[in-house]
């Protein structure tokens, strides 16, 4: 019996599964049966490596032919079993060699005519059979994926033809080539292209360094999307395990480009039409969601009232852990899913609300139902709240010569506050609460008086009133100062939230 090596996923676990093949005398007529709880997605393989079988000129033995993947009571997903088994059945042909293949982990989907096609999953799996001793066996396009794992055991042919002509040694295959991180820099515009709203940039700034969540409010047109989108570049930039983390991710849902790791934060924009699936993940092979392919990036929730609430929910777990459970039939899988959640919104439909000039006969009752419809457990979770006014005309003709901040150098800034975060408490501001917000909040009693009357006049919450410390820690961090003062306090207050902003109808 010949026994190769492949793997499956669940979430970002991994299990070693056996793909054994036997062939036995006895039948006149070919048979080619995959056993061990394989889905539909896996019983496929069969027709795939019989074409490819015969585009090889290569015809199955006369006689019975069982593929088992073992062990059999985990479910067996996906197309990548195609490449384990053909050569599994390669190997019971003696045409490939069985004692050297068993010491690698194969994937590879198939093509009908024995191109081996690419599949997700490869950077993991390399790091996997890199830690565990194994070489891997990979589509050729994708062996620059498998080599970022410091894998250096690695054969990635584009064709079956070529993985036999390597073990026949009429054709060794290269190790593949590591592509530099660097080369794929896209293009994300600046901060300074944005002009005027100096007050969003600085809750941007502070969103950024303490990584926390932020609601914009204001009316159409006014750059909400356009600073979302460039929250990355004053984020630091990514480092070597997180680059790796989230492109685990990216590979095993299949969004891994050619020849490249995810080097840029992440930014994610939903759309408000998003599914719970396509958030959280989910579905017959349990990918990964928006969520998780947020992970150390931002997560962009653009027009937040009119996003189903149900979907909104599955929010709330996430932002507390950095991960998010997947519940399946058998069992959950887990994804990481650390994100920074910046979300936007127009005070009421028509987005004019306290523009007499502009804002519709249904003022402001018509706000009011727009901006009930997001849960109050999920604002609670948000910071920051911001009102974006429309851009003053002034702003907009700024003559070029005038000096507008970089994203660059507000990113300086934001490094220096996250490291005084990570070496004081080990991770961001935004994840302060109960005894630790204490111990790392102090306010002197004149602060703490101002806090409470503050919080009196304001109606604030219990949760509110956290809020409003850790915004103020991450203000005196950024002014590289251990010390709470009152303006960082006082600027902390001045984020309202939006029922009692400028655009709020309840306050
Ligand atoms: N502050 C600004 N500075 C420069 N351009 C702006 C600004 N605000 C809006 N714009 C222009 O208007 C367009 C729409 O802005 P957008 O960010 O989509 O607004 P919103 O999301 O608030 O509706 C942008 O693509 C940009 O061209
Ligand atoms: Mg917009």
């Amino acid at each position: 019996m010949i026994n190769l090596n492949s793997i499956i996923f669940n979430g970002m676990d991994i299990t070693k599964i056996d793909v054994q093949v036997q062939l036995s005398a006895g039948f006149a007529k070919p048979e080619f049966n995959i056993i061990g709880l394989a889905d539909r997605a896996v019983k496929e393989s069969a027709e795939r490596i019989r074409n490819a079988l015969s585009a090889l000129n290569l015809s199955l033995p006369s006689k019975k032919l069982t593929v088992n993947l073992s062990p059999a009571d985990i479910e067996k997903t996906g197309s990548h079993f195609d490449l384990p088994i053909l050569c599994g059945i390669l190997c019971a042909m003696e045409i490939l060699p069985a004692d050297e293949l068993s010491k690698y982990i194969i994937v590879g989907e198939i093509g009908l005519d024995g191109a081996i096609v690419n599949t997700g999953g490869v950077l993991p799996a390399s790091v996997w059979a890199n830690k565990n001793g194994f070489g891997i066996i990979c589509p050729g396009v994708q062996g620059a994926e498998a080599r970022w794992a410091g894998h250096t055991n690695i054969l990635a042919p584009n064709h079956v033809l070529e993985l036999i002509n390597h073990f026949r040694g009429t054709q060794i295959l290269p190790l593949p080539q590591m592509a530099q991180i660097t080369e794929q820099h896209e293009k994300i515009g600046d901060l300074a292209e944005v002009h005027g709203q100096a007050a969003a940039k600085r809750a941007l700034e502070i969103a950024a360094a303490g990584g926390h969540a932020m609601l914009m409010v204001g009316p159409p047109g006014a750059g909400k999307t356009m600073l979302a989108s460039r929250l990355p570049t004053i984020m630091p930039e990514m480092t070597p395990n997180e680059i790796l983390e989230t492109s685990i991710i990216y590979s095993i849902a299949g969004k891994l480009g050619d020849k490249s790791l995810i080097s840029n934060r992440p930014f994610r924009a939903i759309h408000h039409t998003a599914s719970a699936v396509s958030l959280a993940g989910g579905g017959a092979d349990a990918r990964p969601g928006e969520i998780s392919l947020a992970h150390n990036g931002v997560l962009f929730l653009d027009e937040l009232p009119e996003f189903n609430r149900a979907t909104l929910e599955i929010l709330r777990q996430p932002m507390e852990s950095g991960k998010i459970i997947i519940s399946r039939a058998k069992r959950n899988a887990t994804y990481p899913a650390h994100f920074q959640l910046i979300a936007a919104m127009n005070p009421c439909p028509c987005g004019h609300l306290g523009n007499a000039a502009l804002s519709c006969s249904r003022a402001p009752r018509c706000a009011e139902a727009y901006q009930n419809k997001i849960s109050g457990p999920l604002l609670d979770r948000i910071d920051l709240h911001v009102d974006v006014d429309a851009v003053n005309p002034w702003d907009m003709n700024k003559k070029s010569d005038t000096p507008t901040e970089t994203s660059a150098q507000i990113r300086e800034r934001v490094i220096l506050a996250r490291e005084r975060q990570i070496s004081r408490q080990g991770y961001v501001n935004a994840l302060l609460d109960g005894g630790d917000l204490d111990k790392y909040v102090v306010l002197n009693d004149e602060l703490t008086n101002f806090l409470n009357t503050a919080a009196q006049n304001m109606g604030l919450s219990a949760r509110g009133y956290n809020r409003i410390k850790r915004i103020a820690r991450t203000i005196a961090d950024l002014a590289n100062r251990d010390e709470i003062i009152m303006s960082d306090l006082a600027e902390a207050l001045s984020y309202r939230p939006i029922n009692r902003g400028k655009y709020g109808v309840r306050g």
